[in-house]
């Protein structure tokens, strides 16, 4: 097994290119089995989960063809059940539930397995889907799904802590080909949301309110193929914005969409760090001293979940107190105790982790647990004294294109190396 070594103390500087979105690639292709023509779709990150997406869609009888940054998918014919232990890997996968409901009138897929960052439930996926007129039952740890006839109706898709991104993702696909109209409310507002809006919309599908907790759906008979740029990773960009300012760097992220990351770049601003537009290029660099900030995490527009553990880092390594609320996944503090073996002092009060910011980090062996927390681990063995291995880094690979590669150009002293 694969893990980073990082020898810290260096700080980026240059120009990284922003990936495409893995949360928008992940249901855009999904999106590809509600039609039988072929589909292009441009920008595609290389990682495991779109590996993975790609082994399901094959699963259900779809071709994939992969060349660079594009992938063509051709679903001629489409089986309603994928397989088991490919879906049950991936909880990103539920996104075929929609569409292969809505293509086939039937789905049987595995439930999403359970996750570190908190219950995952998908009650809300369900509802929605048995209000648009699908039988659900839950079987031999499939959800087993059929509709005779699905039919627009109004829908609530409100949750505990707000919407939810891949259950309005599996409602907008299983609505586009119902009989007559559909609205969501309480619809995701994420730019992911909205740019599979836009891959239904040029399919032929007819959505409006797009980004917009309310989504309006009219039915059509059938979908045609299309080809489509994703947008770039804001969460990616946010990543290496705090990795440039957590190692007083200045790194210009080229091909970032500074309109999808209002929160994160308004926080960095009030922590002191030095933000420049320049069309689609976006400079970060570290001013002078950094200033404590609190951080909430909330739905789109406000300050994303997916960040709040790279955030947590900087916080580690800024003079003074700053609380950090995690409002969407219960318990998304499995880094604090990685940031703590590299002399971090944080703790934890029920949904909040108090961060006593200002002692220098020094590099250790730390584990990684899930996606986000591996990158805030890599941004506080970039900033600590000394060397930091970062382990099980198949985490980093589900979401981060060929990251070790993209800091070494920005100066970092990163390597693979075999796990001892
Ligand atoms: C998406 O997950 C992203 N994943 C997550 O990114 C991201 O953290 C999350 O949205 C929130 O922004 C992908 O897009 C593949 P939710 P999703 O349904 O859709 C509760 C990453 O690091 N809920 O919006 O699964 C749920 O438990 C990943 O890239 C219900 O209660 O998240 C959570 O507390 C991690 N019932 C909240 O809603 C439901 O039926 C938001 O979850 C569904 C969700």
């Amino acid at each position: 097994m694969e893990s980073l070594l990082i020898k810290g103390g260096v700080p980026l500087h240059g120009e990284v290119n922003v990936s495409g979105a893995k949360n928008a690639v992940l249901p855009i292709l999904a999106a590809t089995l509600l039609t039988s023509e072929p589909c292009v779709i441009h920008g595609v990150p290389e990682l495991s989960d779109v590996g993975f997406m790609g082994e399901i869609l094959k699963s259900l009888g779809a071709e994939v063809r992969q060349e660079g940054d594009t992938i063509t998918v051709r679903a001629a014919k489409v089986k309603g059940v994928g397989d088991y232990d490919l879906i049950r890997k991936m909880r990103g996968s539920i996104c075929i539930l929609g569409p292969l409901l809505g293509r086939l009138h039937r789905a049987r897929v595995s439930l999403p397995g359970g996750c570190i960052i908190g219950p995952r439930p998908i009650d809300l996926h369900l509802k929605g889907l048995r209000e648009l007129g699908a039988r659900i039952t839950i079987e031999e740890g499939y959800v087993r799904a059929c509709a005779p006839r699905l039919a627009g109706t109004d829908i609530f898709l409100g949750g505990r802590v707000g919407p939810t991104v891949l259950g309005t993702a599996n409602l907008m696909m299983a609505a586009v080909l119902a009989e007559g109209v559909t609205t969501i409310q309480s619809a995701a507002c994420e730019p992911e949301v909205v740019d599979l809006a836009d891959f239904l919309n040029a399919m032929g599908a007819r959505i409006s309110g797009l980004g917009s907790p309310t989504l309006t759906i009219t039915g059509v008979s059938e979908l045609h193929g299309v080809e489509h740029r994703v947008i770039p990773d804001r969460i990616e960009a946010a990543t290496y914005a705090i990795a440039a300012a957590a190692t007083h760097g200045e790194v210009t992220l080229l091909g970032a969409r500074p309109d999808h990351m209002h929160a994160v770049l308004d926080k960095l601003r009030e922590a002191g760090v030095k933000v420049e537009r320049r069309g689609t290029a976006l400079t970060i660099r570290r001013g002078g001293r950094l200033k404590p900030v609190d951080v909430t995490t909330l739905p789109y527009a406000g300050f994303p979940t997916d960040v709040q553990a790279q955030m947590m880092a900087l916080m580690t390594l800024t003079p003074g107190i700053s609380i950090i609320t995690e409002r969407i996944f219960e318990s998304r503090f499995m880094h604090v105790s990685e940031l703590t073996r590299l002399g971090a002092d944080i703790s934890i009060e029920g949904p909040s982790a108090i961060v006593k910011g200002g002692r220098p980090l020094s590099g250790a062996p730390v584990m990684a647990s899930d996606l986000r927390a591996s990158a805030a681990l890599v941004i506080g063995g970039l900033a600590a004294k000394g060397a930091t291995q970062v382990k099980r880094i198949y985490h980093l690979d589900r979401g981060y294109e060929r990251l070790d590669d993209k800091l070494r150009k920005l100066g970092a002293r990163v390597e693979r190396v075999e796990e001892s």
